[in-house]
């Protein structure tokens, strides 16, 4: 069943550096997801291994680490139906090489350590991770769309 949703979508640094901001944004917009939240923030080590906590131990974590930490990220929340997961498929796998066409990864991306964009993987992820990235909260406004959707 769908469901009101809401998700946390990062552009990473390599996005940032790419000038991939505005057609990702566009994606999301066109598909008819609301923008709720954005800002940009050069986050620090401590900041990324907490939102990375789940995957302390892994070998690629300290270099995952690293590359977040290396520049700036765009940090976002989007809303609407069934969110968390249309996001994840718009993103694409997480590895670009299995990414299909037509997908965020799959268009701008090859390798996973440098894969442009994050998006929560769960309902309860996407909570977690939109209070560790907008602790002062998410505006409320209601969009045109949402009389004709929902
Ligand atoms: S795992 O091992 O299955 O738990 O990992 P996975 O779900 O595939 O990916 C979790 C996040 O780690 C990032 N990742 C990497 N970053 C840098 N280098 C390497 N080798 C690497 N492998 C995985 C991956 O992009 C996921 O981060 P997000 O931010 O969700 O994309």
């Amino acid at each position: 069943m769908s469901k009101f949703e809401q998700t946390y979508i990062m552009i990473k640094p390599d996005g940032v550096q790419r000038n991939l901001v505005g057609a990702i944004i566009a994606r999301f917009e066109q598909r008819g997801f609301k923008l709720v939240a954005l800002k940009m923030v050069h986050a620090t080590p401590e900041h990324l291994e907490k939102h990375y906590e789940d995957l302390k131990g892994k070998p690629f974590f300290p270099g995952l680490i690293k590359y977040m930490a290396s520049g700036p990220v765009v940090a976002m929340v989007w809303e609407g139906l069934d969110a968390v997961k249309t996001g994840r498929s718009m993103l694409g796998a997480t590895n670009p090489l299995a990414s299909a066409p037509g997908t965020i990864r799959g268009d701008y991306a090859l390798a996973v350590g440098r894969n442009i964009a994050h998006g929560s993987d769960s309902v309860e992820s996407a909570k977690k991770e939109i209070a560790h990235w907008f602790p002062e909260g998410i505006v409320q406004y209601r969009s045109l769309l949402e009389d004709v959707i929902f």
